[in-house]
């Protein structure tokens, strides 16, 4: 018996979750984007060997903390940003058009666009730190990929960047000020979720990891709430997603470890 006629038998008798994780991990079987292991490993070796040394030797320094000179260590990022992508069901089904905004050094772009994906970046350059804005514009052009220059203000609308998007990323959010007197609450936040939804197609995703702010405190004054009637779907306790059922993440995750 065939998959798909398993799924459809399947349907017939067991419960929604069971049925609908089956049918997950069937399409993700049949609709892979990567027909090589997606490790920190192989993606590396697919760069320009002496170009990714000696990028790496010369931003390099020791003990970076959390300064950016951390991103030279490639395959520790390469790991977390595979995971990334597969939570968002990345490593299956149609290619998309995907925006990363603050997209610093380009890994999760890098494993988007190694799964086939259309990727822009968005970050900024004037302000930036010299040594950061050098290297983000460096490893942006070892890995091949485009980006909009641009500084994120709060109620000011994005540039035009071009045909609309399925997907929308921001990890590590800092664009909204997180550490300043001034960090964006609700108001800037709703303003910048319309401008964002204006510019993607019916039915994307956007998803966002929010840096804490002092105290520790990952969303402020009104954020979860607004975030919560744009119905976002909170994970751990930095992410929230838009545009996807309840615990689509968990059980993406289950199938990715059981597969
Ligand atoms: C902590 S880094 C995270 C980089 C990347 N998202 C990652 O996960 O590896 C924050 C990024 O946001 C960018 N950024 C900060 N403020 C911004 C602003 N106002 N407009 C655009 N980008 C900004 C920084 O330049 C940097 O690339």
């Amino acid at each position: 018996m065939d998959f798909l006629h398993k799924i459809k038998k399947l349907k017939t008798v067991c419960d929604p979750e069971t049925y609908s994780k089956a049918k997950l991990k069937v399409v993700r079987r049949l609709s892979r984007r990567s027909s090589k292991p997606l490790t920190p490993e192989f993606l590396v070796s697919q760069l320009n060997a002496e170009k990714a040394r000696e990028i790496r030797s010369r931003y390099g320094i020791a003990n970076p903390g959390i300064d950016w000179p951390k991103y030279v260590e490639f395959e520790r990022w390469f790991s977390k940003y595979i995971l990334r992508a597969k939570d968002l069901g990345l490593d299956f089904g149609p290619a998309k058009r995907i925006l990363d905004i603050g997209s610093g050094a380009g890994f999760f772009l890098y494993v988007c666009r190694k799964l086939g994906h259309d990727c822009l970046g968005l970050d900024f350059l004037e302000g930036q730190d010299p040594g950061a804005a050098k290297f983000y514009t460096e490893t942006f052009a070892l890995f091949g990929l485009e980006r909009v220059i641009w500084r994120i203000k709060p109620f000011v609308a994005l540039p035009d960047l071009g045909a609309p998007f399925d997907l929308v990323t921001a990890f590590m959010i800092c664009f909204d000020d997180h550490f300043e007197p001034h960090r964006w609450k609700r108001a800037e936040w709703e303003f910048f979720m319309d401008d964002l939804q204006s510019r993607m197609h019916p039915g994307g995703q956007i998803r966002l990891e929010l840096n804490p702010g002092p105290g520790n405190q990952i969303f402020h004054t009104g954020v979860r709430e607004l975030f919560e009637e744009r119905g976002g779907i909170f994970d751990g306790s930095a992410y929230v997603t838009f545009g996807v059922e309840k615990d689509y993440h968990r059980r993406l995750r289950r199938i990715v470890r059981t597969t």
